[in-house]
């Protein structure tokens, strides 16, 4: 890639990245890891209120325990899903989940750990609604944006990186890394050089996704469409998860 990066090599590196769910063990450097968190730091956040804080886990008895209490809360995700329509159901989970590569065998894990008190710095309002224009919303989608700027970051410097959900696992996993009661872990991103070639990707055609000027009403989707969408989805993407979640 060149010095000055043109808008066609920007889209080359978007449609690059792919989620990397198995990694080597090979290490990766120090310089890389800070250039792909000085990336994350350039996020946009409402109001320029940068929730983000960053805890970098390369201790391998750490990465243990944070697949060991992830498995454990995966376990009702399991039982959940598993009453679910099987042509729809998260291909991840056809089986009982019992290892995850990722966070146990990459080199560095990637905390994004969120301070919600900076959303004061937007607008008064905002404390006053609920959904979209809410507070809530506002941070989730700053803290989003970091996390997607370290995938692609990592993408741009020969890396893989997985984007992992933290959801009711996050108290055990703030216990374990220490972090504050006032503030937050939605995600993890663990980074390596990918162990395997991710599956092909898959996206919807710009066609189908793009309305000018206003909404094409004959183009909105039925129920049978969105459900007929989803197990499409399914089949399609189902080998992006022979090493899991
Ligand atoms: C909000 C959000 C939550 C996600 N959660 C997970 C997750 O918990 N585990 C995981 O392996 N991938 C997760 N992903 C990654 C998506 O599964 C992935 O981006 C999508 O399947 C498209 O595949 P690609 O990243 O290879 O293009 C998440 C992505 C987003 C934006």
């Amino acid at each position: 890639m060149t010095e000055k990066m043109s808008g066609d090599e920007f889209l080359m590196l978007v449609r690059r990245r792919r989620s990397c769910r198995k990694f080597k063990s090979d290490p990766v450097p120090d310089e890389l890891v800070e250039k792909i968190l000085e990336a994350s730091r350039w996020a946009m956040s409402g109001a320029n209120g940068q929730p983000w804080e960053f805890i970098v886990i390369r201790n391998q008895a750490t990465k243990d325990k944070i697949a060991e209490i992830f498995l454990n809360a995966r376990q009702r995700v399991f039982a959940v899903e598993r009453t679910r329509v099987e042509e729809v159901r998260m291909p991840a989970y056809t089986h009982r989940p019992d290892q995850v590569p990722s966070l146990k065998g990459a080199p560095v894990v990637i905390a994004v750990v969120g301070d919600s008190r900076t959303l004061q710095a937007s607008v008064l309002s905002s404390n006053f609604s609920f959904g979209e224009g809410g507070a809530g919303a506002g941070y989730y989608k700053n803290m989003a944006n970091a996390t997607q700027l370290l995938c692609l970051a990592a993408t741009a410097f020969g890396l893989g990186a997985q984007w992992v959900s933290v959801s009711s696992w996050e108290e055990s996993l703030k216990a374990l890394l220490k972090v504050p009661e006032e503030l937050h872990v939605p995600t993890l991103v663990p980074i390596g050089y990918p162990d395997y070639k991710p599956a092909p990707p898959y996206r919807r055609k710009l066609a189908e996704i793009v309305h000018h000027e206003e909404y094409d009403r004959s183009r909105f989707r039925s129920g049978d469409d969105i459900y007929n969408f989803l197990a499409d989805l399914r089949r399609r993407t189902r080998e992006a998860y022979v090493h899991g979640i």
